[in-house]
C-alpha cells in the first residue's frame, strides 16, 4: 500500500521579490517509474564516485527493505528526495537496516525534506519490527534523529570508513546491545535459487 502524506505547506518568496517558490512536497514509496529521476538525482548530488562507497558494497545487486524505499515529491509530481533502508547483518547475531543514501535536490534543500524523509523512513522501520539501523554520514547532521557512534564501535564494514560518520540508532533499545564483527548483506534468494536449493 502506498501512503501519501503532506508534511510540509509553505511559500517563500524568491529572490528579488520573484513568484513565490511552492516548497509542499508528499513522502511516498518509491515505484518502477521512480527509479530512473532517483538516479538521476544521486548522480546529480553524490557524482559517479557514489559508486565507490563502501556502503554500496551492502547495497549491489540487493532489494532495499520492502516498503522502505522512499521518495519526496512536489505537488507537481517532481522526484526531489530519496532514501532507502536495506536490510544487513549486524555482526553474526543482529539483524538492521542500513540507510542510504540519502539525498535531497540542491534547489529544495534546507526546507525540511531531508528530515521528513528520515522521520518517515525510521517510523515506517520500526512499525514493521526492525530493531536497528545503521550508516555511514555527517554525524552533524545524524545526530538530530538519535544517530551515534557508540552503537557501531565493534562493528566492521566491508572497506574503509571514518569511524566518526560511522552511526547507528537503536528502534528497540537495547537492539544493538553486543553488536560485533562484520556488517553483510541478507542475500535475498530469487524463487529459481529457492527451487535449486530445494533440490540440491
Ligand atoms: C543532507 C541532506 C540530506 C539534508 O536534507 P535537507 O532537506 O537539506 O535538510 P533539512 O531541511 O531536513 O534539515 C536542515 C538542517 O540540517 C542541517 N544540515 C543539512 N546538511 C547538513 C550536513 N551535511 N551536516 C550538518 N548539518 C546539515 C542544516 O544546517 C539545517 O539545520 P537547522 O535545522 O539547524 O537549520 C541534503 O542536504 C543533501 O542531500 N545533501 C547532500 C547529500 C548528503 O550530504 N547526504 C547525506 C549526508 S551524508
Amino acid at each position: 500500500m502506498t501512503r501519501h502524506i503532506t508534511t510540509r505547506f509553505s511559500f517563500v518568496l524568491g529572490d528579488n521579490g520573484a513568484a513565490p517558490i511552492d516548497l509542499r512536497f508528499k513522502i511516498a514509496s518509491e515505484k518502477d517509474a521512480d527509479v530512473a529521476a532517483r538516479e538521476l538525482l544521486l548522480d546529480r548530488v553524490f557524482g559517479p564516485e557514489r559508486f565507490q562507497k563502501t556502503s554500496e558494497k551492502l547495497r549491489v545487486n540487493q532489494a532495499p527493505a520492502p516498503g522502505l524505499a522512499l521518495v519526496a515529491k512536489t505537488t507537481v509530481g517532481a522526484l526531489i528526495g530519496t532514501i532507502r533502508l536495506w536490510p544487513v547483518f549486524a555482526g553474526q547475531k543482529h539483524c538492521a537496516l542500513l540507510l542510504g543514501p540519502l539525498a535531497v535536490c540542491p534547489s529544495a534543500k534546507e526546507s525540511g525534506v531531508g528530515s521528513a524523509l528520515m522521520q518517515q523512513a525510521l517510523a515506517r522501520a520500526k512499525l514493521q519490527g526492525h530493531a536497528s539501523v545503521l550508516l555511514v554520514g555527517d554525524a552533524d547532521y545524524y545526530n538530530r534523529f538519535g544517530f551515534e557512534q557508540r552503537f557501531t564501535d565493534r562493528l566492521i564494514m566491508p572497506g574503509p570508513v571514518d569511524p566518526k560518520r560511522f552511526l547507528g540508532r537503536e528502534l528497540i533499545p537495547g537492539a544493538l546491545s553486543g553488536a560485533a564483527g562484520a556488517v553483510t548483506p541478507v542475500v535475498r534468494l530469487t524463487r529459481h535459487q529457492k527451487l535449486s536449493a530445494l533440490a540440491a
